[in-house]
């Protein structure tokens, strides 16, 4: 039986995540939902959170569950017996980040990558456009799982209690004046 990973931030896990999990369990035996940290963003949610509301939603789905990655996708892909992994692209710009990781993933441990075209009425739905809504008070709760839009809101409501580093001392120059 083939096991597939399907790996990301998932801060938070979107309906478009739903679906491509849908697609790859589609594909293969078994899908692992990868919940892992990515070196070049820092999460609204912790990973506690990220794995909660990733079971939530697959929770319904036959042969996925989800684990956190606690380093490099492709040791977790052998930890797990997963032979590829499986990334959802909705355009252009993913195809360009997806491929250096797919070819470093290949490189460092033979292991493929899938890509799956995700469903076009989703192909807005990105994790960090998902919190920016939110941010500014819009609605979110048809772009994600049941009970992810509470969790982001109580989330930017903690973020917006915390307090906050001073901001530097202001200047009336603009950086690029002379003084
Ligand atoms: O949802 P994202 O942030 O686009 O997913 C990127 C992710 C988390 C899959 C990637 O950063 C990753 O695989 N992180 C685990 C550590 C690792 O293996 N890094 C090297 C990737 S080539």
């Amino acid at each position: 039986m083939t096991i597939a990973v399907c790996p990301g931030s998932f801060d938070p896990f979107t309906l478009g995540h739903l679906d491509v999990v849908r697609r790859a369990r589609r594909l293969v035996g078994e899908v692992v939902v990868g919940v892992a940290r990515n070196s070049a963003k820092s999460t609204l949610l912790t990973l506690d959170e990220r794995l909660a509301l990733a079971r939530d939603a697959v929770a319904d789905l036959d042969g996925v569950r989800v684990e956190p990655v606690p380093g490099l996708l492709v040791d977790f892909c052998r930890d797990v017996g997963a032979t590829v992994v499986v990334k959802g692209l909705r355009g252009g710009a993913d195809y360009d980040a997806e491929v250096p990781m797919a070819l470093m993933n290949r490189h460092l441990a033979d292991v493929e990558t899938v890509f799956v075209v995700g469903d076009g009425a989703l192909a807005h739905v990105a994790s960090s456009l998902v919190k920016d809504v939110a941010r500014y008070g819009g609605q979110i709760d048809d772009l994600v799982p049941r009970g992810v839009g509470d969790a982001v809101r109580a989330a930017l409501a903690r973020r917006a209690d915390a307090p906050t580093a001073p901001l530097p001392p202001s200047t009336d120059r603009r950086p690029e004046e002379p003084r």
